[in-house]
Parts: C-alpha cells; structure tokens; sequence
C-alpha cells in the first residue's frame, strides 16, 4: 500500500514535469514558427557579406533598383536581405513604407552604415532621438518655414543668380552642377562669400566624398580623409559660434526688474530676430544645445544646402533639356510672371511657389531623380507591419526609389512628366516621399522648392541653352557624371531687361 502511493506520487510528479516541459517545447516551437513564417522571404546571401556586393553593383548602374525589381518579383514588394553588414527588410510597399516612418523613437531609431554614422556623428540631428531630436527639428524647422528667412532667401538668391548668370557669356559652357552650389550656406550660418566660404566648401567636398564609404580609418583612407576634413569644419564653427555667442552677450540688455517674462529672443539673450539657423539654435534656452551639437549639425545641414538642392536645379535642367515640350511651358509660364510683375516691382516669394508647372516639374524631378533613395532604421522591438514581421535589431530599408519608379502607381514610370501632376493631389499622395514622412519629414522642403523655382526662373528669363551629353550617376550620391555641361545664349533684349530690373532695385 505504501509502496503503490509513492509510485503514484512519483508517477504524477513525473506526468507534471512531462506536461511543462511539452508545453515548453510547443511554444518554443510555436513562436520560431511565428517569426519563421511572418519575416519576409528574400536570401541573407553570404556569411558576413550578405548581398553587399549585388547591391553595390547595381547601384552604380543606370538602374539601382535592378536589385530591388529582381527580389520583388521573387519574394514581393517587402523582402529580407543583408546590406551593409546588418540583416535588413527592404520595404518597396509604401504602407509599410509610411508605418516605419511614422513610428516613434520606441520602435525604430535612424540607423546608417557605420562610416556613414561615424561621419554625421551622434549628436547629428540625423540620428538623435526623443525630445532632443523633435526641440532640434522644431527649431531648424520654424526658422526655415519663417516668410523671414523666405524673403531673406529670395534676396540672397536673386542677387546671386544675377550675379553668376550676369557672367555668363554667349557660346559659354557652363558647368550646372557647379554653379548651383553657393547660397544656403549664407542662410545657415551667415558666412559672407570670401576665404571662410572657400575653405568650407573646399573641406566639405572631401567630407561628402566619403559619406558611403568603408569603414576603415587608416591615414590615407577616404573615410579618415573625411573625418578630418569634418574636424577642420568643426573647428572653423565653432570660432563662428563662440564669436556669435559673444555677440549675444554683448547685446543683450542687462536684466531689468521688470516682473512681465521677456519676448522668446530675448529671453535667450538678444532681441534680434534670428538671422540664420545658427542665431535659431543659439537662441534656444533650454540648455540641451551646447556648441559641439550646433557646430556638428550646421555641417550636417550642408548637405542638403550644398548637394541635394543643386542637384534638383541640375536634375531639372537635365530632364527640361530632353523634354523640349514641357521646357516651353515652363518657359511661358515663367516669361508671363516676369511681365506680370515688370510694373509692380521686385518679385517676392509667393510669386516663385504659385507657378503651377514651375511646381510640377519640380515634383516630377523629385520623383525621377530620386535624390533621397531611401531612409535606414532599426528596430527595437519586434514588430509586425502587414503580416510581415520586422525583427528586433534589424535594419530596414525604406527604399522610395522604387516606389517612385513603380509602373503600377505612375504610367511610364520613366518618362519625364511633369504633366501627371495636374491630376495628382501631392499632398495625399502617400506614395510620393522625396522628403521622407513622419517626425522626421523634412524641414528643408519648402526651402528646396523656392530656391529651385528662383534658378529656373531666372535661366528660362535670361537664357537659351543646349546640352551636351551627360548622365546621371546614383551610387554613393546622386550627381550628373559630367557635371551637366550647357552651352548658353542670352535671350535677345534681355540685357534691357536686366539692366532695368536692375536700376529698379
Ligand atoms: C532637394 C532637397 C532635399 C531633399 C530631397 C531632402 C530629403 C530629406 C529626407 C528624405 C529626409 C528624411 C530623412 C529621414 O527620415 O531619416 C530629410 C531630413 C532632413 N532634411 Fe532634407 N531634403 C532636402 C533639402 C533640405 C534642406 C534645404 C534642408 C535645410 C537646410 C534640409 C534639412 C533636413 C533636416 C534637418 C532633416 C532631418 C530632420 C529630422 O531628422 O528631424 N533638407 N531630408
């Protein structure tokens, strides 16, 4: 009898123990079948490498996404790969596209190739997260959606087109891409045109040249050569920023006894409207913003100033040269504003914006050029997007170009038409990113587009042109191979023009 109850206990304690562990296993097995069935299909290539290399091969071809459309058709528009030494979900969906964009700082955080975030630093606003990142965003961005800084970028601009196009000669060729690079810089951190400005944007050319590349930092590599380019900037900067900053203590008035608070500028110590993005950032009391993160991110605010906003002037003169139809169009619409405003004066910034085709075949250079190809994140939880799951500590590619040039969502999708966004509202239109989206959208944008409807007012106003032959390189930046070479004519009577314009200012 005593025998027979403690082999039943035994028997029971075992059939327990049994039961744990089955159910252990079960969901063991249950939740890898989860995740192995939800991520995306798609190959992790070789060990190490993963599909590097196919990638990097079609990039510098004319036609990057080659890799993409190939793993589109075999796995769909969401697929796995490993680039850039991290295993990454490529994203060509645009719902999931939106979803990762929009997410906060708890699902995924702003992560690049390690030279590429060597370079930009961490304190970049590029790959800062939280509070800090939304105060810095908040700040660059009301100061450049200010209609001050419109009208001081207005100003600056006119005079700098007139400036470089007045000499322009006839039967000149005229290196585009080269030409454009010149006038953020000034809305950035006031720097006049002379030595400081050469020295910047002779230091920022080999900055930029190493933005893609590996990450090996030996004397001699590209990446070192950047590195200590991005020092010299850095040090240059701060001279500017200190000397700001002295400035401010200068002006600002001594504390009053006054008990009303003091207006927002002169609560950080001068009553002056802020005259550039650097005096925005200055003005911030809060204390987060010390001299390293302002001088780093006003080199990181240089490159869309010195590269993505002159290759969208390049861009269109490229796609406006092939396209002679709508080049007269802009033309027209261009030539009936001048007339329009010849009596009433100077033209302001609302004139340059409401040109509706000069905003077309902006939009439509976005979307073909592709400036931005995409957007890198990591995940930091688990998370699922449409039935697909995105792994904790993987990577994912948001890769726009892709969208951009899908034939389901645009009709020829390579063709340049500018026309196509007559009957598209680019406001809703979730499949159209050039800026990227969510916490993170660009707040360059508007800046971007006046500054190009200026440039292309004032060529299509002043000027003929051929081109030579030239094309467009992708890989590791966009830019035309050439530097878009155009040999240039002054319109007849337009020096009258000119020069009355001129006398009016
Ligand atoms: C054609 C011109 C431009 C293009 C295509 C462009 C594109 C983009 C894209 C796609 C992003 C999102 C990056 C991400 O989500 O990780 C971005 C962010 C940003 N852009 Fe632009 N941009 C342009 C011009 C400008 C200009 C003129 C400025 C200001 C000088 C600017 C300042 C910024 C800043 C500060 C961010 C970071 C925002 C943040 O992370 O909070 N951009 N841009």
């Amino acid at each position: 009898m005593g025998l027979c109850k403690i082999t039943d206990g035994l028997l029971g304690i075992c059939m327990i123990a049994l039961s744990l562990l089955l159910a252990a296993i079960i969901r063991q097995r249950w939740r890898s079948s989860r995740r192995g069935s939800k991520l995306p299909l798609g190959s992790l290539g070789l060990p190490l490498l993963g599909e590097t290399l196919e990638f990097v091969s079609c990039a510098y071809s004319p036609r990057p996404e080659s890799f993409m459309d190939k793993r589109r058709v075999r796995y769909g528009k969401v697929f796995k790969s490993h680039i850039f030494g991290s295993p990454t979900i490529v994203s060509t969906d645009p719902e999931v596209t939106k979803f990762v964009l929009q997410s906060d700082a708890r699902t995924f955080v702003p992560s690049y190739p390690r030279s590429l975030m060597e370079l930009i630093g961490k304190s970049s606003i590029l790959l800062i997260n939280g509070g800090l990142q939304r105060r810095l965003h908040g700040l660059i961005g009301s100061f450049l959606k200010s209609p001050h800084l419109k009208a001081q970028i207005t100003r600056d601009m006119q005079r700098y087109v007139d400036a470089m196009m007045g000499g322009w000669n006839d039967g000149q060729l005229v290196y585009v891409q080269d030409e454009t690079k010149q006038v953020l810089v000034r809305a950035l951190m006031s720097v006049e045109p002379g030595g400081d400005m050469q020295f910047l944007k002779q230091q920022f050319e080999v900055f930029i040249a190493g933005l893609m590349s590996l990450p090996v930092k030996m004397p001699g590599s590209r990446l070192y050569r950047s590195l200590q380019a991005k020092k010299k900037m850095v040090r240059m900067i701060q001279g500017i920023v200190e000397e700001k900053r002295r400035m401010r203590e200068e002006e600002s008035p001594s504390p009053s006894p006054s008990p009303s608070p003091p207006p927002p500028a002169a609560a950080a110590g001068s009553c002056a409207p802020p005259r550039d993005v650097m005096d925005a950032l200055l003005g911030d009391n809060s204390g987060q913003l010390t001299d390293e993160l302002i001088s780093d991110n006003m080199i990181d605010l240089m490159i869309p100033g010195e590269d993505s906003v002159p290759l969208l002037m390049t861009l269109a003169v490229k796609y406006l040269s092939d396209c002679p139809l709508a080049l007269r169009q802009l033309e027209e619409e261009n030539t009936e504003l001048m007339r329009r405003k010849s009596q009433s004066g100077e033209l302001c910034w609302v004139d340059y914006v409401s040109l509706p085709f000069t905003q077309n075949v902006i939009t439509e250079t976005l979307r073909l050029g592709n400036i931005n190809y995409g957007t890198m994140r990591k995940a930091m939880k688990d998370v699922e997007i449409k039935g697909y799951l995105i792994p904790k500590g993987w990577c994912v590619f948001t890769y726009f170009r892709s969208v951009h040039l899908d034939e389901a969502l645009y009709k020829d999708p390579y063709e340049f038409n500018p026309w196509r966004w007559q009957e598209k509202d680019m406001g809703t239109c979730h499949y159209f990113t050039p800026f990227g989206g969510g916490q993170r959208l660009c707040p360059g944008l508007d800046l971007a587009r006046l500054e190009a409807s200026i440039f292309l007012h004032h060529l299509l106003a002043n000027f003929t042109w051929v081109a030579e032959k030239d094309s467009v390189v992708n890989f590791p930046t966009v830019r035309m191979k050439g530097r878009m070479p155009i040999r240039v004519n002054r319109k007849g009577g337009r020096e009258e023009e000119r020069a009355g314009r001129a006398a009016h200012h």
